[in-house]
């Protein structure tokens, strides 16, 4: 048995139950959905269709139950699956940890009941076992960014698809910065009008990517589609809409919430992947602005948390603006790093009066921390040990082991990537939990998160290959309990693992 992540209990026993034909698949109430995707999961390997019944029935059956006893211990995405040679129990206390424990009955399964086509002469068999899970972290995230090269509606399903084998439960989306706009804003045409449609292809050319041009978007109609998409696998999106940096697209499609309208308006061609001078002027008009694109926002996405972005903002723009300066005093401000506070906290009123969450980038810490405010800690753990100390909610995501736009190996071997040098080792080795962080404290880390930033990657395959193993390691860092850690058994389980990814057709980096 090779699980990945590992479960928190597993115990072997003798024997094995067969799924064939004739077995069905057994439902009530909030389980029967969960049931569905199960025969949905293993018909194309299978070729065939599992029969789906209310009663269970005491053998050849597979009986998925909520049984609300099981949140005490388990919460809502632990289960309990018990295999014998006659039945399948699968328990959990919502249709979360019903899906979860379908996802380790897949990975008992031979490697072929995960591969979409139809596997002929294999015994679909499964090893007789007691298992007892539930998650460490209640975000286990992956960050991916077509906002530097666009990624189509089908290969963020496939990324989810992957994802879900893992049991990740957050995506976030980083849906704008200075090289595009990739989410429709009714209100605002022109964001996808002019800044889905930005040309850095001499940008491209010169940094190696010969894949598919960079530009488009996404619809309100297919984020629709993606946010179903991704809640029938137990995923989360999160979007990211950048600011008070990181929106030369926006200025450039609307110079007037900028610094400098009349300069942006005449530089269309985006020539830096790095922030630069594409920050926010905070006026009043610019914070209704960003305000009514956070309402469409939260139209289309129904989690808690909406990301705003706030990292490198590069506040000497403000220091150097006379209008700037103005409204520090007229605001009756100490300079710019509390300027770049108070256009955040505008944001996080906003949302708290809508009843969701904002979160940012560590550098919403300077200048004071809004009130309701998450902080997403990636220069290191510093940010989410002072947030967490000051009662903040915290998700861990430090350059150190979880940036995945980092080389994996010797960089003469690997495609050109930004830079670093995060091997699967490493990965496999974060602790997300600062040990600077006493008992209590150390509650406000709601988890990790790894991040797939885009500069280098247009492909599905580089995707891929970025991605994954490292993301099996980070789904263990993330849901597996710290004390069963240990990196020489878990290349042994990886090694079947990968045979799981290779029929799911998923291009990863080989060991
Ligand atoms: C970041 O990598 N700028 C969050």
């Amino acid at each position: 048995m090779s699980l990945i992540p590992a479960p928190v209990s597993c115990e072997r026993q003798e024997g094995f139950f067969a799924i064939t034909a004739s077995t069905c698949v057994a439902a009530q109430g909030g389980a029967i959905s969960e049931a569905s995707k199960l025969i949905e999961v293993l018909e194309p390997a299978m070729g065939f269709r599992l029969g789906q019944v209310e009663r269970p029935v005491d053998t050849d059956c597979i009986e998925l139950k909520i049984d609300s006893s099981l949140r005490a211990g388990l919460g809502g995405e632990g289960y309990e699956l018990t295999v014998s040679g006659r039945v399948v129990n699968l328990r959990a206390a919502d249709s979360a940890g019903l899906f979860y424990g379908v996802q380790t009955l897949r990975q008992l399964l031979p490697a072929a009941a995960c591969g979409k086509k139809k596997v002929e002469g294999i015994q679909w068999t499964v090893p007789c076992v007691r298992i007892t899970d539930h998650p460490r972290f209640a975000w286990r995230g992956l960050l991916i960014d077509p906002a530097r090269h666009f990624i189509p509606v089908s290969d963020v399903e496939r990324y989810l698809d992957v994802m879900a084998l893992h049991k990740f439960n957050r995506l976030q989306i980083h849906f704008t910065d200075d090289q595009g706009w990739r989410i429709e804003i009714k209100k605002y045409p022109r964001l996808t009008g002019i800044g889905a449609g930005m040309d850095f292809s001499a940008l491209q050319a010169k940094d190696q990517t010969n894949g598919p041009k960079a530009g488009g978007f996404y619809t309100q109609d297919q984020i629709r589609h993606l946010v179903r998409y991704a809640a029938e696998r137990h995923i989360t999106i999160v979007p990211e809409i950048e600011m008070p940096a990181h929106t030369g697209a926006a200025i450039v499609s609307y110079p007037e919430i900028g610094l400098y309208p009349e300069k942006l308006n005449a530089l269309p061609v985006e020539k830096r992947w790095r922030a630069h001078e594409g920050v926010l002027a905070p006026r009043p008009e610019t914070v209704l602005f960003m305000q009514n694109v956070l309402t469409e926002v939260m139209d289309l996405f129904p989690g808690t948390h909406i990301h705003i972005g706030g990292d490198e903002a590069n506040i000497d723009h403000w220091r150097k603006s006379a209008g700037m300066q103005a409204l520090i005093r007229e605001l009756k401000l100490k300079d710019e790093a509390e300027l770049h506070s108070w256009f955040i906290r505008q944001m996080d009123a906003f949302l708290t009066s809508r009843g969701r969450q904002l979160v940012g980038w560590d550098e919403i810490l300077q200048g004071g921390l809004a009130a309701g405010a998450v902080v997403m800690s990636w220069r290191g753990e510093e940010g989410g040990i002072t947030a967490a100390r000051a009662g903040h909610d915290v998700v861990m995501a430090p350059t150190s082991h979880t940036y995945f736009d980092y080389y994996q190996g010797p960089a003469e071997k690997e495609p050109k990537a930004i830079g670093g040098l995060i091997p699967l080792e490493k990965v496999y080795a974060y602790e997300p939990i600062p040990s600077a962080l006493n008992a209590d404290q150390a509650r406000h880390v709601l988890g990790g998160q790894a991040q797939l930033w885009g500069e280098f990657i247009a492909t599905q395959e580089h995707r891929m290959y970025m991605t994954y193993p490292r993301a099996a390691a980070m789904a263990e860092v993330l849901w597996s309990p710290k004390t069963s850690r240990s990196y020489d058994p878990f290349l042994k389980r990886l090694t079947d693992h990968l045979l799981r990814l290779k029929t799911t057709e998923v291009n990863y980096r080989p060991l």
